[in-house]
């Protein structure tokens, strides 16, 4: 598989073992929402039973269509959304929500959001911008300008002074992002979590984020967890990729052997309509409604939308009764291939993590 952003693939390697930096643990995020079909009001459920961990200097791209959850999983890892249910774990202590605790965690963990012209205040200089978050958390520093300057080095606007008295109006996208970049890296943290940090880029200045955010894990140990609906950016920057479905991560491993060899029917499908796959079927259309979180379905939550299903080879395989009722295990965070589907767990022994127990 090869992508217009390709700045080469990074190594993926023992970070996935390393004891993780960030975790979230049976994460579930819940809104109240719209209207229930039967009266009162609904519930979303965005997040539905996450473990995810990412270990230190590694990228972890959390990948699926709009509206899995991909964005509110962001968030709770953050501390901007609190969890319905289970806990975001730092360094293997459970993220509390004080706003002293939570000001020292930012501290540590950084956002780095999708739209650069709208995370920048336009009648800020770069200067400013920079400088926000370092203000808020730690006051006027004796250092700042030195500070403001490291960070806009590091997110590659060199020379820095250049730039520093500079409006967003005055760079190009790819410099403004740079901005807001660095504007996470004053405050020397140890996580990045990126959501959809290029999808307002042009596919010129894409591979130069990207080669960016590889450069910061491997020569500041920085680890991320980056969400995007793009497969190729994950291709290309992560050393493992957790699947997304209606809330759920269906499909967890290295980024070879998720993305080169996909076990669960939703990421084969989602890997089966780009042009270079190499699975070597065609496209596989998704048939059935697109998936709503105040509605999971019964069993196993893709059912109504699998191709397997559908065409009788879960039926051959004599999980087909499993997958309209039994809800695949929720998958566990660490390293190793991992898939939440019944077929997949019965079609071929030693390929996948036996996970498909009953989660009922
Ligand atoms: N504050 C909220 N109130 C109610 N529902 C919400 C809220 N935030 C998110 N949702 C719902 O939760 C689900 C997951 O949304 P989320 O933004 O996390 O998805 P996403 O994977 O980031 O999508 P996209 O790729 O479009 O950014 C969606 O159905 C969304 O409508
Ligand atoms: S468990 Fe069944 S319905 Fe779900 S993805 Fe696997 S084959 Fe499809
Ligand atoms: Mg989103």
């Amino acid at each position: 598989m090869s992508t217009d952003t390709a700045p080469g693939r990074p190594g993926a390697g023992p970070r996935a073992r390393a004891v993780p930096i960030l975790s979230a643990e049976s994460v579930e995020v819940a809104f109240t929402a719209g209207f229930a079909p039967g009266g009162g009001r609904g519930t979303a459920r965005a997040v539905d039973g996450v473990h995810l961990d990412v270990a230190p200097g590694e990228i972890v791209a959390l990948v699926g269509e709009s509206g899995c959850g991909k964005t509110t999983l962001a968030r709770t890892l953050l501390g901007l959304e609190r969890p319905t249910r289970g806990r975001i774990l730092f360094e293997g202590a459970p993220l509390r929500y004080r706003s002293r605790d939570l000001r020292s965690y930012r501290h540590r963990v950084q956002f780095v959001q999708q739209d650069p012209m709208g995370s920048l205040n336009p009648r800020r200089t770069v200067y400013e911008s920079v400088v926000e978050g370092l203000r808020i958390h730690e006051g006027t520093a004796v250092d700042e300008l030195e500070r403001v300057e490291r960070a806009l080095s590091r997110a590659g606007l060199r020379p820095p002074e250049r730039f520093l008295s500079r409006y967003p109006h005055e760079l190009s996208g790819g410099q403004r992002q740079r901005v807001v970049i660095a504007g996470a890296l004053v405050l020397d943290p140890e996580v990045l979590v990126a959501d959809e940090p290029v999808a307002s880029l042009d596919a010129s200045v894409r591979g130069e984020i990207l080669r960016l955010l590889l450069r910061l894990r491997d020569g500041l140990g920085l680890s991320a967890l980056v969400a995007t609906h793009d497969l190729g950016l994950a291709w290309n920057i992560a050393d493992r990729v957790a699947v997304m479905y209606l809330g759920r991560v269906v499909e967890l491993g290295t980024v070879e052997e998720v993305l080169s060899a996909p076990a669960h029917p939703y990421t084969r499908a989602l890997l089966s309509v780009l042009p270079d796959s190499g699975l070597g079927e065609g496209p596989v259309l998704l048939s059935g409604e697109p998936p709503d979180p105040k509605q999971v379905p019964s069993g196993c939550r893709f059912h109504p939308r699998c191709p397997v299903l559908a065409s009788g080879e879960a039926e051959r395989a004599g999980v087909a009764d499993r997958c309209v009722g039994v809800d695949p295990a929720i998958l566990g965070g660490g390293a190793g291939h991992r898939v939440a589907c019944h077929w997949a767990a019965a079609d071929e022994s030693g390929r996948v993590d036996e996970e498909a127990a009953s989660n009922r």
